[in-house]
């Protein structure tokens, strides 16, 4: 079976892409599977450079056609925050809960009407000569007082979907994989690099 490569180790995300891609003939497969893969370093100060970034150093690392992404939270009363830095929030090696108390303890005095905040999520896709392409997707929601439910990772247990009432951590993955800033992203991705997929 064909193969891409995801350049991540995340693996709330690689569950969901696998869901997103599921109808390729591909196996999607991730630096999980590989352990020896080089460590990235994402210091681009955008989601746009640090998705680009993780696709080449494994394309180049590899010789193959790798698919990098960048996502991550910005709050409208934080001023954009955590952004870039979703994932270490709370400290380099932050888990999920810890970055959601930081969250938390950051709103404390915040009413519900200005807690809107925003998913970004950059896809790209990468050969050993450079980036073929960066696509992205959003997803606005409003940041809950206290965490509830348990599916998804990351901000999702705190990511209130207006038009659901719920949270991420709520509600079912097959839902989420429809409105997610990730499912927004590979749906251009689709359009945009479909044949890629086909031609791996
Ligand atoms: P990255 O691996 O550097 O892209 O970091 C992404 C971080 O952003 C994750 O560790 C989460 O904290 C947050 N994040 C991105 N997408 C999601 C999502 O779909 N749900 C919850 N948190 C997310």
């Amino acid at each position: 079976m064909k193969e891409l490569l995801v350049a991540t180790r995340n693996a709330g995300k690689i569950r969901e892409l696998k869901l997103l891609l599921k109808e390729y003939p591909i196996a999607v497969t991730s630096l999980l599977d590989y352990p020896d893969m080089p460590e990235i370093i994402e210091d681009a100060e955008t989601f746009e450079g640090n998705a680009a970034k993780k696709a080449v150093v494994i394309a180049q690392h590899t010789g193959r056609i790798v698919m990098g992404e960048d996502s991550g939270l910005s709050v409208e009363a934080l001023g954009g925050r955590p952004g870039v830095y979703s994932a270490r929030y709370a400290g380099e090696k932050a888990t999920d809960q810890q970055n959601n108390t930081k969250l938390l303890q950051e709103l404390k005095d915040v009413p519900m009407s200005r807690r809107k905040a925003c998913y970004h999520s950059y896809i790209a896709l990468a050969d050993p000569k450079g980036v073929i392409g960066v696509v992205s997707g959003t997803c606005h929601g409003i940041i809950a007082t206290e965490p509830h439910g348990t599916n998804g990772f990351g901000y999702d247990p705190l990511f209130i979907v207006p038009q659901y009432h719920k949270t991420f951590g709520q509600l079912n993955p097959s839902i989420k994989a429809e409105i997610s800033h990730r499912s927004w992203a590979l749906k251009k991705f689709k359009l945009e690099f479909g044949d890629y997929l086909k031609r791996l």
